[in-house]
Formats: structure tokens, sequence, C-alpha cells
């Protein structure tokens, strides 16, 4: 529970696109998540800066990164939050270098424990036909678990190219709704 006693789900948009498919299925997480009660809050990734993490274990210690950039704010924001849904299309068979920057820099998120425990999804469209994408869901997969965080299960949404086209799959909007709702 977070501050006010709620269930806060927080959603990560790791496209550059606003309105892109990314963004339109975290949206759909997210209001699948309020439906069933809780707390909702969106970042979109491209509006931050994040710095790379230069690998300098610093955040060993207390889980102090040395960096004072956005990723303040998103530490606040995952402090707060009971669970989170992850959102990346496929660039090159990963994540944009966009969420990969933010995922290197949870390091000292973890530290700070606050992703141990805390409910997790992900969504991931692509323009490929490939159905699992799995580079980009492998890694967070693993990643999540590493972290010790619960995953909740994933959309993965392929033969979505051009900005907005998901809008045309009710499948994947509802596959990624009920997702919100397991979140909470
Ligand atoms: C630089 C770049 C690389 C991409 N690489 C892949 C890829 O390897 N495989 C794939 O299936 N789609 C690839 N795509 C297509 C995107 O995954 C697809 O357009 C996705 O819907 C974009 O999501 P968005 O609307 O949230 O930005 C790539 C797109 C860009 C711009």
């Amino acid at each position: 529970m977070t501050e006010t006693n709620k269930v806060r789900v927080l959603g990560i948009v790791g496209s550059p696109r606003r309105g892109g498919n990314t963004e339109i299925l975290v949206d759909e997480v997210l209001a699948g998540a309020k439906e069933a009660g809780a707390e909702t809050y969106k970042i979109f990734l491209n509006d931050l800066k994040i710095g790379h993490c230069q690998g300098c274990n610093a955040c060993s210690d207390k889980g102090q990164c040395k960096y004072k950039d956005d990723m303040e704010i998103i530490n606040e924001e995952m402090r707060k939050s009971t669970a989170f849904v992850y959102g990346t299309p496929v660039y090159y068979w990963g994540p944009t270098s966009l969420f990969k920057a933010f995922f290197d820099r949870l390091l000292a998120t973890s530290r700070l424990g606050y992703i141990k425990g805390k409910k997790l999804a992900f969504v991931v469209p692509l323009g490929g036909s490939e159905p699992v994408a799995r580079h980009t869901i492998g890694m967070m997969t693993d990643a999540g678990n590493y972290r010790r965080a619960e995953i909740v299960g994933q959309v993965v949404s392929p033969s979505t190219g051009d900005a907005g086209v998901i809008k045309q799959k009710q499948d994947k909007l509802k596959e990624a709704f009920e997702l919100g709702k397991k979140l909470v």
C-alpha cells in the first residue's frame, strides 16, 4: 500500500512516439488498473533526462546514484507505487535505447528496495511478425525475477508498425486492460 493506502500503478512509456502503440497499450493497462481501484500515474521517458549508468557501483552501499538527474523523479514515483507496467517497442530486436538507459539505472532503484515484491507487467508492440519479442521480453522477465518482482503478465503485439495502429487491434487492447486488473 502507498502513503494514501491505495494500490498505485506506475506506467513507463519507453517509446519516443507520443500517442504511439506503446503509450496506447500502457494507457489501457492503467485504465484496467484504475477500474480495479488503483491510483495510476504515467511517465513518458522521452520527456525526462536520464543519463547512462556509468557502472561506478556508487549505489552498492545505500542505493544512492551519484547522478542527480530525472531518475530521481522516477525513483520517487517507484517508491510510491505498488506495481509497474513497463512499455517499450522493439527496436532492432531489443528495447529502445531510451528504455534501456532507464532500465540500467534501476540497479540503484532496486538497491533502494523499490522493486522487490511489487507487481510487474510488460507491453511490447513491434512491427514484425515475431509473436514473442523474445529478447525484449526475456530481458524484462529475467531482470524482474532477479529483482524479485512479481511478474503478472505481458502483452506482445506483433504486426503493429505504424503509430496508433494498435487501436485497430481490439483483442490486444482488451488483453492490456485485463492485464491492468492483475496489477491490483
Ligand atoms: C529504429 C527502429 C527499429 C525497429 N526495429 C524493429 C525490430 O527489430 N523488429 C520489429 O518487429 N519492429 C521494429 N521496429 C518497429 C517498431 O517496433 C514499431 O513501429 C512499434 O509499433 C513502435 O511503437 P511506438 O508506436 O510505441 O513507437 C523498429 C522501429 C524503429 C523506429
